[in-house]
């Protein structure tokens, strides 16, 4: 990503803020694993956001129209010795140079300049009760700015939540954030055709895993957007499952939810597929009830839907389907009043994506379901888990979980699915495991 999309990022925040306030913001804190091993550093989304800046111990200060400068960077000061051990590291000239900060301080000086650059403002916007060590420092810097208001400095009479601005800058994604989600898509579609090719019977569902995260790390994203889910039979049916030790038995489904991170922007894709190639008639039924509600809900992102016209395709369509299948009894519009669906599709269609792969942004607005825009990105997953001792439905039906799941972005006149490398249809992925 290019300095000059943080920079406008910047821009745009700090109008939201306006003069006379000023926002605050800190990096992601490393964290232990056990002794001297630590978990691999993954910065804070908001605060990569605006800085781009990927180190620890970092706080990004923003106070729009102060003439020495409006950005300011905390961050750890160049030490040759801690280079030599852990790698390059910006300083503050780098903070200034590489990251375009008007200004940089060690974050050692912070508790001696930020109760400065509080004074006489009027509104605080930072994220609150996110990080209590933030929280905790913020206060003690108002009480000392209060503790001088004898002599005519006056302290931030308001608190403001920093994440209702910037989440909604977030929702919309730029060009440069789509190519990014695009690549993100794009390496995790090819690491779902490579775990299809190598699935056979046998093999156990971490190896599966391996194949997933070998196709990430050779196309150089290292990390996952989240712990893969490689659920073989009914353990598909428990829906944050991620122990992934199981065998994989001939004649089970086998659904794979993974996705990489690609410079901090999630993929999110989920497949079925048949763990020895071939659906059977009853695995096929399912199936393609599944990936007809996904096509229902796809339909409905354009600009201008409400968020949950999708959900609402894909319950009429599920439900239809399980009655028509029977798995459910009585009439159409009962069965969905009563949300008896639920009981095999219990979750919703989907989930705003960016760089959290459960990402920001809100999905009411005035108690109404949000209007999709160009530039929003969304999950559309639907799925049916038939519980192993699921007593109200045939025998034949028990112990099996669907789910597809494609990264969908509105556009101006309808969607583009990200993440359509990734085969879905019946053959497409028969022909393919054939081929493995
Ligand atoms: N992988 C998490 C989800 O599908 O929401
Ligand atoms: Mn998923
Ligand atoms: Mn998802």
């Amino acid at each position: 990503m290019q300095q000059n999309e943080f920079k406008r990022r910047r821009k745009q925040l700090m109008q939201q803020v306006g003069k006379g306030n000023i926002a605050i913001i800190a990096s992601a804190q490393i964290r232990p694993r056990n002794r001297d091993v630590d978990y691999p550093f993954r910065q804070d989304s908001d605060f990569y956001y605006l800085t781009g800046f990927n180190e620890p111990d970092a706080l990004a200060v923003f106070i729009p129209g102060r003439r020495q400068g409006q950005y300011i960077l905390f961050c750890r000061e160049y030490d040759a010795k801690k280079a030599l051990w852990e790698g390059a590291h910006s300083g503050l000239e780098g903070a200034t140079g590489d990251y375009a900060a008007d200004d940089s301080f060690p974050i050692d000086d912070v508790d001696d300049i930020l109760p400065g650059l509080l004074e006489n403002k009027e509104k605080v916007f930072y994220p609150m009760g996110r990080d209590s060590d933030l929280d905790h420092r913020l206060f003690e810097w108002l009480n000392r700015i209060r503790g001088q208001s004898r002599t005519g400095i006056r302290a931030p009479a308001e608190m403001v939540s920093l994440e209702h601005v910037l989440h909604e800058m977030r929702l919309f994604k730029s060009a440069a954030e789509i190519k990014l989600m695009r690549r993100a898509a794009e390496v995790s579609a090819k690491a779902h055709v490579r775990a299809m090719q190598n699935c056979r019977p046998g093999l156990y569902e971490y190896q599966i895993e391996a194949e997933i995260v070998y196709q990430f790390m050779r196309e150089g994203l290292r990390s996952a957007a989240y712990p893969a889910i490689v659920a073989a039979g009914e353990n598909a049916c428990i829906l944050h499952y991620t122990n992934n030790m199981d065998k994989l038995r001939k004649g089970d489904l086998l659904l794979i939810d993974a996705g990489a991170e690609c410079d901090h922007y999630a993929a999110d894709i989920t497949r079925t597929i048949p763990v020895s190639g071939k659906f059977s008639a009853v695995q096929k039924l399912l199936y393609q009830l599944v990936l007809d509600a996904q096509a229902a809900a796809i339909e409905q992102v354009k600009p201008g839907a409400p968020w949950n016209s999708a959900h609402d395709a894909s319950v009429e369509t599920l439900t239809r389907g399980l009655r028509d299948l029977g798995l459910l009894h009585g009439r159409l519009s009962k069965l969905i009043k009563e949300e008896k669906f639920k009981q095999f599709y219990m979750h919703r269609i989907g989930h705003w994506l960016g760089m959290d792969v459960h990402d920001v942004g809100d999905y009411q607005v005035d108690n109404q379901w949000r209007l999709l825009e160009p530039g929003m990105v969304l999950t559309i997953e639907p799925g049916l888990y038939i519980a192993a001792d699921c007593g109200s439905v045939d025998a034949k039906w028990r112990g099996m979980g669907i789910r597809i799941e494609d990264d969908v972005l509105v556009t101006q006149d309808g969607c583009e699915i990200l993440s359509k490398a990734a085969p879905k249809e019946i053959a497409d992925i028969e022909n393919l495991m054939r081929a493995g």
